[in-house]
C-alpha cells in the first residue's frame, strides 16, 4: 500500500462563507420544536437494541492536522441498518401509524431512507411498499426486501419514483413516509429530523469537550438540519456548522449563495449517492440558510482512498467501516486544513474539537468492497 501522507495535497472544489449567518436557538427550535426532539429521543431510546453509536477519535489524522481532537460519530453501528437514517424513517412510521395494525406504509427512496421505513414497518408488523428509481443498486434493493417490504422499481430518476409512489399511494390509501419536506408536506419530514437530532443528544453525553466545528454532509439537508436542531437544544456552546456536498450536487451551497432555494442540474451522479440531490428540502432550507457558517464542496476522487484509510487504521487507532457518504466530512476537513487561508478563516487550530459524522457503514456491501479495493491501490 502506498503512503497516505499524500492527503496533505488534497483540495476542496468550492468554499462559501454564509453572509446571512446568524445562529439563533429560538429561531431553530421554533421550526423543529424542542418537544418533537424530546419525544423522538424518548421513543427511540426505548426501542429494543437501542444504544448510543460510538463517538470515536481520529487520533492519527488529528496528530497530522494538529488540531485538538477530531471526533467521528460512527453511524455504521446504528441498530442493524448501518446508517443514521435508522433514526428517521422508522421513527416517523411509528408516529404516524399510531399503533394501528391495518395501514400500509409507502415511500420513495434512493436507498437508506427506504430501508429505515421498511424496518420501521416490519418492527410494527405493517405492510410496506418502497419505490426506487432505475439507478438504485440491486444490493440496496435486496437490503430493503430483507425487511419484508415490496420494492417497486420505477423507470427514470428519484423524482419519477416519488411521483409513482404518490400516485399509487393516493389510489390505494397508503400512508406515505417521505423525508423531504415541501410547502404542503412537513410533519413527517420533521419527525425524521427530530430523530436525527439524537446523534447530538448522545454526543453531549459522550464527551466533555466543547465541539467547535461540525462537518455536516447534505443531500436535501435533512440530516444537517436535524443535527443543527440537536445543537440548538443540547449543546451549551454553538460550534461552527460547515455544510459539505458533492461538487456536482451543491444545492445547499447554491441556495445559500443566492439567498433563495435553488434547484440545480446534476450532470453526473456522485458516487456519494445519498447526497446526490438537486434541491433542498424546505424546512432544512429555513434552518441552514441561517445556521450554516459556510459550505464546502468536494469531488468523488478522494472517496475510495478515505474509505481505505478509515478501514486500514491510517486515521485512527481502530479500524472503521465507513461507506461513501461517511467520507466527505473528512475529505473537506483535510482540504480546508491544507489551505492556510480557509483554515484561518474558520479558526481551525490547535484548540479545535472537530466533529465529523460517519453517517453510514457498508450499507451497499458491493460498492463498499469496490471502493476499498480502489482506495488501497
Ligand atoms: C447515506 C446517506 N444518505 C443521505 C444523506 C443526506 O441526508 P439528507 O438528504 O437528509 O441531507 C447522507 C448524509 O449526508 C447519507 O450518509
Amino acid at each position: 500500500m502506498k503512503s497516505f501522507d499524500s492527503y496533505r495535497k488534497w483540495k476542496y472544489t468550492k468554499f462559501l462563507s454564509n453572509k446571512n449567518y446568524s445562529f439563533n436557538r429560538n429561531y431553530i427550535l421554533n421550526i423543529i420544536s424542542s418537544k418533537i426532539i424530546t419525544d423522538a429521543f424518548n421513543s427511540i431510546s426505548k426501542w429494543k437494541y437501542y444504544k448510543k453509536t460510538p463517538l470515536l477519535k481520529l487520533e492519527k489524522l488529528n496528530k497530522n492536522l494538529k488540531l485538538n481532537n477530531i471526533f467521528y460519530k460512527d453511524e455504521s453501528k446504528r441498530f442493524h441498518l448501518k446508517s443514521f437514517k435508522a433514526l428517521g424513517g422508522a421513527y416517523a412510521v411509528e408516529k404516524i401509524s399510531k399503533k394501528k395494525k391495518n395501514i400500509i406504509i409507502s415511500s420513495a427512496t434512493a436507498g437508506n431512507h427506504g430501508r429505515s421505513v421498511a424496518w420501521g414497518a416490519q418492527r410494527l408488523g405493517l405492510q410496506c411498499k418502497i419505490f426506487v428509481s432505475q439507478y438504485v443498486s440491486e444490493e440496496r434493493v435486496k437490503e430493503i426486501e430483507k425487511f419484508g417490504a415490496d420494492v417497486i422499481r420505477v423507470k427514470g430518476n428519484y423524482e419519477n419514483s416519488l411521483n409513482e409512489c404518490k400516485k399509487l399511494s393516493k389510489k390505494n390509501n397508503w400512508n406515505i413516509v417521505q423525508d423531504v419536506s415541501t410547502k404542503n408536506y412537513s410533519y413527517v419530514p420533521l419527525l425524521t429530523m427530530a430523530g436525527y437530532s439524537i446523534m447530538i443528544k448522545e454526543i453531549s453525553k459522550q464527551t466533555t469537550h466543547y465541539i467547535t466545528h461540525i462537518f455536516l454532509q447534505a443531500g436535501v439537508g435533512g440530516m444537517a438540519a436535524g443535527v443543527v436542531a440537536g445543537v440548538a437544544k443540547y449543546f451549551k456552546r454553538v460550534p461552527k456548522i460547515i455544510i459539505v456536498e458533492p461538487d456536482g450536487a451543491d444545492c445547499v451551497l447554491q441556495s445559500i449563495k443566492s439567498k433563495s432555494l435553488k434547484k440545480i442540474k446534476i450532470k453526473k451522479e456522485s458516487i456519494m449517492g445519498g447526497m446526490s440531490c438537486n434541491e433542498m428540502s424546505l424546512i432544512p432550507w429555513h434552518v441552514l440558510k441561517k445556521a450554516s457558517d459556510c459550505c464546502v464542496t468536494v469531488n468523488d476522487s478522494k472517496v475510495p482512498k478515505t474509505v481505505a484509510m478509515l478501514k486500514d487504521k491510517k486515521l485512527s487507532k481502530r479500524s472503521i467501516i465507513g461507506g461513501e457518504c461517511a467520507t466527505p466530512g473528512i475529505i473537506s476537513l483535510i482540504s480546508l486544513c491544507n489551505n492556510p487561508k480557509t483554515k484561518k478563516l474558520i479558526n481551525l487550530n490547535e484548540k479545535s474539537n472537530v466533529l465529523v459524522i460517519g453517517c453510514e457503514g457498508n450499507a451497499d456491501v458491493k460498492l463498499y468492497k469496490q471502493l476499498l479495493s480502489k482506495g488501497r491501490k
